[in-house]
Parts: structure tokens; C-alpha cells; sequence
């Protein structure tokens, strides 16, 4: 009798399973519905017009640096701002750095390890971030890579001193979950820093209405949400790095005129919008960025505008629906974000197998930013095709494509490590 009843009850909880998963299909395909299943054919992808970085909306050419600096990039920096990423408020919100773990040693002695809580409330109540930093203790003031975790700063490394991340998503993280996505041993050995905060200390990651995370504390009276031209999530993350910047400046062991911003993925986007509106960032890291990193959007390749607004409404500004299913209406192409980094270096990695991210698309995007980097001087970029797989082709544009999948490797921290030792430390590429 027990039995049967639980038998009855279990094929009862599975018919309810089953309804719900209906249901749940229901609701799911209609916005799924209207994204085309992605396109992975080379032949397929439309014909569409580039915009030129260096001719200025009204159609002349930039005459000079001056007028590029005056002009022209400022004319770029808004169109990224009004339709694609949103307007960063330029208000200073109250900031205040407390370092809670002062140079502790780390890895037996040949690193130190630092935290510091970025308070940006007076009551501290919150929001508030946590930055973890490694430095070698033989380099003094030493260069520095810094960038976002996807998953709290105590996964970064297998560390039991990491202090645990306890804000959304991160707290039932296992230490040292991604310590293949963060060799910090490996870097601290080749000379160099890390500096990393979890992402979602600065706005968690999902989409609700944008009531947690730092975007309330810019809120003018009565506002609730942001207007359909400011920012998104990733324009709080790339806030969140230059308040990182801000404290290594006020750090005596590091040196801030060489500090590289770096990310994977939809972090990548984070860093290259980062690096594109804070130019104390010497150097800039795109790894695997894709779609509204540095992907060029209009080619529809892999992962579409449609799809990642509809998978990700919070990413973006607004504004940038319009382009969904109308990727030629934009005014702009990712190429133009990688020329507001220029002259300083970039570098730009794909992998072969991350299809989604466009890998071919993230290559013209450093291609076609190149006339920018030579028009200011620099040597640009130093090929005309895409390279061989694990074949890194490095000037001030550095770019790879390597074996494998979406991810961030040793392979490709080595080749970030060489090309910031060639800018940063005049060591020729090995
Ligand atoms: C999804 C998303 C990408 C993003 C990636 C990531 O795949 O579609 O745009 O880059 O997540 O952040 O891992």
C-alpha cells in the first residue's frame, strides 16, 4: 500500500514535472523563436558596409591627430555610449579603499598577497567590492594584469587566505575552481601582477531591472532604472575595473603606467569597454570577447545582436535593440571600439573552436582598426590575414587564434605575458 501511494505520488510529482516543462516551453520558444539559429557558414554572411573610423560623420576625412583626438574620437566614444553599452555617469560617487590583508606571503614566500574592500557607500552597507591582488615580491613597482572573475575571488587560486566571496552566485563556489583560467603563480613567476574583483560584487549577473549592483547609487530623484542611452551591466563591470585602477594608484609596489586590463568572454567585453573609456589603461586584453566585444556585429556570425539581447536583456543600453535582426542600421562596428584603444596596445585572442564568438569577426575587428593605430603612428598590426592557428602575430595590435575551445588558457596568458613584456619591459617576442 506505502509503496503504491509512493509510487502514485512520484508518478504524480512526474506528470507535474512534465506540465510544468511544458509550460515552461511555452513561454521559453516564443523569444527563442525569433532568433534565427545561428550561422556558421562563411557564404551566408551578409554583405554590409563598414563604417570608416577615420572619416568623421559628416563624411570628410580626419585631417591629423588633432583632429582624430578632437573630433573624431569623441564622435565614436558617443555613438558606443548612446546606442550599444549606455553612458557611464561621470558623477564620483563616495569611494573608499581599505586594505584588509596588507602583503601577506604568498606561494612559499615569492609573492605577496593583498586585499582591499573598495567601499562605495558611506555606510558601507553596500555595494562593495573585494580586491585581490598577487605581486612578486622581486619586482618593485611591477606591472600589473587586472581583471574580473566570473566566479568570487577565492577561485582564482587554490588559497585558503583568499577571503570567501560571499556575494551573489559565489559563496558555494569551490576554492580554486578556476586556477587553470588564472595561472597567478605562472604570472608572478614571469615578473608580473595580478589584480582581480568577483563581477558580481559590482553587479550580479541577471536581469533584475537593475535594482541591485552600483546602478541605483547613480540614480537621479525619482529615476528607478537606466534610460534607454545609459549603462548596462557591462558598462558597471568596465566601471568597476578603473575603480580598481584607482586604488593600484594609490599603490606604492605597483607600477600604474603599466597596468593591463584583461578579460574572457562577456568580462572580455567588460575590459575592452574598459579600456576604451579609461586610457590610464596601458594596455588592453580582449580574450574571446564575441559578440558586443570585439566581433564585428554586422557580419550576423555565431552569436547574433538579437540573441544576446534577448539572452542577456541587461548586458547592453537599450538603445541597442534596435539593432536586432538590423545589424546593418548601426552606425558603428566593433573595429571602431578596438581604434578608441589606439595607440595603445591591444591584443586580441580567439579559439578556433569558439565558433559563437566569431573568431574570423574578432580578426577584421583588429584589421580594420589598424589604419587608426598607423594614422597615430604605431606599427599597427603586422599581417593582413588572419594568422595560422598557434601563430601569434604581435605588434601593437597583437592577435592569435588558437587550438581549442572558449576559454582562457596558460597558452594564452604566455602570449599576454610576452606581448607585456615587449611593450612594458623592451623584451623582444621570443
Ligand atoms: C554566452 C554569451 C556570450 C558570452 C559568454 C560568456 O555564451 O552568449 O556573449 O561571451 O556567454 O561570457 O561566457
Amino acid at each position: 500500500m506505502k509503496r503504491l501511494t509512493l509510487c502514485r505520488n512520484l508518478l504524480g510529482n512526474f506528470r507535474s514535472l512534465l506540465v510544468l516543462a511544458v509550460q515552461l516551453t511555452f513561454i521559453i520558444m516564443p523569444v527563442h523563436s525569433q532568433i534565427p539559429e545561428a550561422n556558421y557558414d562563411e557564404s551566408k554572411v551578409p554583405v554590409f558596409d563598414l563604417p570608416d573610423p577615420l572619416l568623421m560623420q559628416n563624411g570628410s576625412a580626419v585631417n591629423g591627430a588633432a583632429q582624430w583626438w578632437n573630433q573624431r574620437r569623441p564622435e565614436i566614444m558617443s555613438l558606443f555610449e548612446r546606442e550599444v553599452y549606455g553612458k557611464t555617469p561621470h558623477r564620483d560617487i563616495h569611494t573608499e579603499f581599505v586594505v584588509i590583508q596588507h602583503a601577506s606571503p604568498a606561494f612559499g614566500g615569492k609573492a605577496i598577497r593583498k586585499e582591499v574592500k573598495a567601499y562605495f557607500t558611506r555606510d558601507r552597507k553596500g555595494p562593495f567590492m573585494t580586491i585581490l591582488m598577487y605581486l612578486p615580491r622581486s619586482v618593485k613597482p611591477v606591472p600589473v594584469f587586472v581583471g574580473l572573475n566570473f566566479n568570487g575571488n577565492h577561485t582564482v587560486a587554490d588559497d585558503p587566505e583568499i577571503t570567501l566571496s560571499t556575494s551573489w552566485n559565489a559563496a558555494d563556489n569551490p576554492r580554486g575552481q578556476d586556477s587553470l583560467s588564472w595561472p597567478v603563480e605562472h604570472i608572478i613567476d614571469r615578473g608580473f601582477g595580478v589584480a582581480t574583483v568577483f563581477y558580481g560584487d559590482i553587479d550580479p549577473d541577471y536581469d533584475d531591472g537593475f535594482v541591485n549592483g552600483i546602478h541605483p547609487l547613480f540614480y537621479a530623484a525619482g529615476q528607478s532604472k537606466p534610460a534607454p542611452d545609459e549603462w548596462g551591466a557591462i558598462g558597471a563591470w568596465a566601471w568597476g575595473l578603473s575603480r580598481v585602477f584607482d586604488y593600484l594608484l594609490t599603490d606604492k609596489d605597483v607600477d600604474a603606467s603599466k597596468v593591463a586590463v584583461i578579460g574572457h568572454s562577456r568580462l572580455g567585453k567588460a575590459a575592452v569597454w574598459a579600456g576604451a573609456q579609461d586610457q590610464r589603461f596601458a594596455m588592453v586584453i580582449s580574450n574571446n570577447s564575441g559578440c558586443g566585444g570585439v566581433a564585428l556585429s554586422k557580419r550576423a556570425f555565431g552569436e547574433t545582436v538579437a540573441a544576446i539581447n534577448t539572452r542577456f536583456p541587461h548586458w547592453f543600453c537599450d538603445n541597442f535593440n534596435q539593432y536586432n535582426h538590423n545589424e546593418n542600421a548601426l552606425p558603428l562596428d566593433q573595429h571602431m571600439l578596438v581604434s578608441l584603444i589606439a595607440p595603445r596596445p591591444v591584443y586580441i585572442a580567439s579559439a578556433a573552436e569558439d565558433l559563437w564568438a566569431d573568431p574570423y569577426g574578432e580578426f577584421l575587428a583588429a584589421l580594420y582598426a589598424d589604419k587608426v593605430y598607423k594614422f597615430l603612428g604605431t606599427e599597427g598590426l603586422s599581417v593582413t590575414r588572419q594568422p595560422a592557428l598557434n601563430r601569434p602575430a604581435a605588434a601593437t595590435i597583437g592577435y592569435h587564434i588558437r587550438t581549442g575551445k572558449h576559454a582562457i588558457t596558460r597558452y594564452d596568458w604566455d602570449r599576454y605575458i610576452d606581448f607585456a613584456e615587449m611593450h612594458f619591459n623592451q623584451k623582444p617576442l621570443p
